[in-house]
């Protein structure tokens, strides 16, 4: 949420820095803006809207060329979108300019000092304290007078600030939120996202708590806050630029989704055989000693990720004899207060930036726990932060809506399950060879559900246009599937959808159905279809217009819906990813066929650094 770049070197600032930020958007897309220095004074220019509105608005207002600068994209958390309340932000004379990600907790009570002090205040944001902090603080040292405003702060913040006074400098701080330099050629960049840069350069170096970056046209210099200087190692980057173009797509969200098999294929690369399953990531920690004494599994996690994660639970469930518990980021602190060194967290998070998640993840080491990420995203904050990282392999998402980070995660959740069971016994021989065989075959199953749904949900989509509400009903499995589904749909297509347990509906949201109202149900389960097929005919008997969504081996929803649509077969376990693939389509064709910007929905950004 929110993303910063910046820009020091030999080349003019302004047009890489409005590329960068284009490609950083979908970190919070409401307002923007830029800050440049032609070394001897900044400008800055601000607007509320998008990287496109910056760009019109600079051909109003042109800024002088400079060879550096910072550049800010927002999602609004202290102060409505406006030209106000965008970074960089500046004091009561812009002699420093700050944009900044994260948030100033302590700000009500800094600010009030300070207006005490004759400072005067002109947004909404909590970011502007720290402006007039470094003005109230000006030792005349730019580096001295950020040192002492640091301690000043609480809360999580990724900074990069300018000086008037030191208009040849930025200095950049992280504290709990990611920020990176990147090196090129006589340049260096500062990002909040590592994809943003990739066409400027591959190798980075991610700034640590308590360090300051200090960077002129000629060097950059990392120091601890005591002043030490440090040598720090680079690391390089694996995306390809490529894979962040849309090519013939016209939507991010359109080509991820079409990129669930390759997804699939990478995650289970060199994982898979047919005798069972290799993670050697895990091994140095998790050796058969700590597992001995794993007592409890928690999953944890955000968003869609957190629908991954009670897919995993039930197939963990199954095939484990630890119990698990799923819980969403936000509520673990609440959920568990008796975490211990007995337990096991897997904590799942695309970006692996997640402010909830990360947060959560430090409760659990604080209390011993052994802690292991599965993201999609190395060199992200949670992979220095977990004992060991497992990596789905789904390559990068843009569109704001996760869908190949969902698959990609539900697939490596199966693998490291049949690991688990493998190590510490439990699963019969037969579940574990069955769901090898059907993860081996699974990318194939996926291109064949892309293929066997995408025309019918698109004309779906064009025929619903006009429906607000929608429910999605399912047992077990699709339970969680409905609300995957549902959460896409309200994201990107703005539908209000709502997922039900399908054997809860008489227990009460029974009396939402009326005659015509859409109702998608999920029957992908044998072992419960037929108490499903009851539970659809209950909605169908008060009139309700039913889309069935079962395998091609079923011979019974047919008669008992409006229409059916029919997916390949799979293991049960797998089948929350097969039938999430019609939903994540109804969702993106049920977006465009409004005029959604699908890629880039109204309030919501692709990864959330604050809590
Ligand atoms: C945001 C995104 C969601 C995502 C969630 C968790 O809300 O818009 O698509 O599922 O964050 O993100 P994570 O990166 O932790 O999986």
């Amino acid at each position: 949420m929110s993303g910063i770049v910046g820009y020091i070197g030999k080349r003019k600032a302004k047009p890489i820095l409005l590329d960068c930020l284009e490609r950083l958007d979908y970190r919070g897309y409401d307002s923007a803006g830029l800050a440049i220095s032609d070394l001897k004074q900044i400008e800055i220019r601000k607007t509320e809207g998008r990287i496109k509105d910056l760009r019109d608005l600079l051909l109003v207002e042109p800024m002088e060329s400079g060879v550096l600068g910072i550049g800010h994209t927002r999602w609004a958390t202290h102060g409505n979108p406006s030209s106000v309340n965008a970074h960089p932000l500046g004091g009561c004379t812009n002699q420093f300019v700050v944009a900044h990600n994260g948030i100033i907790e302590n700000y009500p009570r800094l600010k009030q000092e300070l207006v005490k002090k004759g400072h005067t205040f002109t947004t909404d944001t909590d970011t502007e304290v720290i402006p007039h902090l470094l003005e109230e603080n000006d030792t005349g040292d730019f580096e001295e007078t950020v040192c002492k405003v640091l301690p000043l702060l609480k809360g999580s913040y990724a900074l990069a600030i300018m000086s008037a006074s030191h208009p040849n400098q930025i200095i950049a701080v992280s504290q709990d939120n990611p920020f990176v330099i990147g090196f090129g050629k006589e340049e260096t960049f500062l990002t909040s996202d590592i994809p943003a840069l990739l066409s400027y350069t591959r190798e980075f170096y991610p700034i640590k708590n308590g360090e300051i970056a200090l960077l002129t046209p000629d060097k950059v210099t990392i120091k601890t806050c005591c002043g030490e200087i440090l040598s720090p190692n680079h690391i390089t980057a694996a995306y390809n630029p490529q894979d962040m173009m849309l090519q013939d797509y016209d939507h991010f969200m359109l080509k991820e989704i079409f990129e669930q098999p390759k997804a699939v294929e990478e995650t289970l690369k060199d994982r898979l055989d047919a005798d069972g399953v290799r993670l050697p990531e895990l091994e140095d920690v998790l050796t058969d000693e700590r597992l001995q004494n794993v007592r409890k599994i928690h999953i944890v996690a955000s968003g869609t990720s957190y629908h991954s994660g009670m897919i995993g639970k039930k197939v963990m469930d199954h095939l484990l004899e630890i119990p698990v518990s799923v819980s969403y980021s936000s509520d673990f602190h609440d959920e568990h207060p008796t975490l211990s060194e007995s337990n096991l967290v897997i904590f799942l998070s695309q970006s692996g930036e997640t402010a909830d998640t990360l947060s959560a993840l430090r409760e659990a080491k604080r209390h011993g726990c052994t802690v292991i990420a599965v993201t999609n995203t190395a060199g992200s904050t949670i992979t220095r932060k977990a004992d060991c990282t497992i990596l789905t392999k789904a390559g990068p998402e843009m569109a704001v809506a996760s869908t190949k980070s969902y698959t990609a995660q539900i697939t490596l959740l199966m693998v490291l399950t049949i690991w688990l069971a493998d190590k510490t016994g439990g699963a019969g021989e037969k579940d574990v060879s069955d769901l090898l065989r059907s993860l081996a075959r699974l990318k194939q199953d996926v291109e064949s559900t892309l293929i066997m749904t995408k025309d019918a949900i698109d004309q779906f989509a064009q025929v619903t246009y006009d429906q607000d509400h929608l429910f999605l009903i399912g047992r077990g499995f699709d339970h969680v599937l409905a609300l995957e589904g549902a959460l896409k749909l309200q994201e990107v297509a703005y539908i209000h959808a709502d997922a039900y347990a399908a054997g809860e509906m008489k227990h009460g949201t029974m009396a939402l159905i009326t005659p015509g109202v859409p109702v998608i149900a999920l029957a992908t389960q044998p072992h419960v279809l037929d108490k499903t097929i009851s539970n659809i005919k209950e909605v169908k008997a008060r009139e309700a217009f039913v889309v069935g969504i079962t395998t091609v081996d079923d011979e019974l929803v047919e008669s008992v819906v409006d229409e059916v649509m029919y997916i390949p077969s799979t293991h049960p376990f797998l089948m929350p990813i097969l039938a999430a693939i019609p939903l994540q389509l109804l969702a993106y064709y049920s977006g465009t066929v409004r005029g959604h910007d699908v890629d880039r929905p109204r309030n919501l950004a692709k990864s959330l650094t604050v809590e």
